[in-house]
């Protein structure tokens, strides 16, 4: 019997439905600067504060209904930006998002199957680490997802990851956003132990 402990999870929905009718142009039209908004709450702008309610929607599925994420808390966007990638002009770096607890990324302008999303594993140093006869998922390091247009995914945002080589001609969008939480931490402790009291964030 093997067990697999502690998975980490990367949410995907493609939200077509929802944004079929929606003009791209409203995601398109903000300035960029070495590939990003260069406003960082664009989820505040009157033209597209519409789409935080389907992105909450998602958080909420993720966080409540996945996670099961006590009810106590919830979840809301942070900060919000678009990111311009165009090949031989964009070079990926591996990061995580601080500030938040998750991350999420609609894809509006993909080259589907080339255009990329590579999450890496996290790992203590190793002085010495050992190869692999063959990938699977027990040994994996890095996963990659090839987003299909309107393909939104939510991720923790302690998870390393960098955006994938940008080889194609298209430029490649994405809408990026945090979530933070408020609410009441820790409502489900019990006992009186003080390093896991409750904590309520408004
Ligand atoms: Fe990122």
């Amino acid at each position: 019997m093997i067990y697999q402990i502690f998975p980490s999870l990367v949410y995907k929905e493609n939200l077509i439905s929802e944004m079929k009718d929606f003009d791209i142009s409203k995601l398109e039209q903000f300035e960029k600067k070495e590939g990003f908004s260069v406003d960082s709450y664009v989820l505040n702008h009157k033209d597209i504060l519409i789409l935080k309610n389907i992105f909450l929607r998602h958080i909420d599925i993720y966080t409540k209904d996945i996670l099961e994420i006590e009810k106590s808390v919830e979840f809301y966007i942070t900060r919000s930006w678009i990111t311009e990638a165009k090949e031989g002009k964009f070079t990926p770096t591996i990061h995580t998002h601080e500030n938040a607890f998750f991350t999420g990324v609609l894809y509006f302008n993909v080259e589907e199957e080339v255009d990329s999303i590579v999450f890496l594993r996290t790992k203590p140093h190793q002085y010495l680490s050992c190869g692999f006869e063959k990938v699977n998922q027990f040994n994996q390091e890095a996963v990659t997802f090839h987003p299909k247009k309107w393909d939104f995914i939510i991720f923790d945002s302690a998870v390393p990851h960098h955006m994938g080589p940008i080889i194609s001609k298209k430029t490649r969008n994405s809408l990026v956003m945090e979530f933070f939480a408020r609410g009441t931490f820790g409502k489900c402790n019990a006992g009186n132990a003080y390093n896991v009291g409750e904590l309520i964030l408004r």
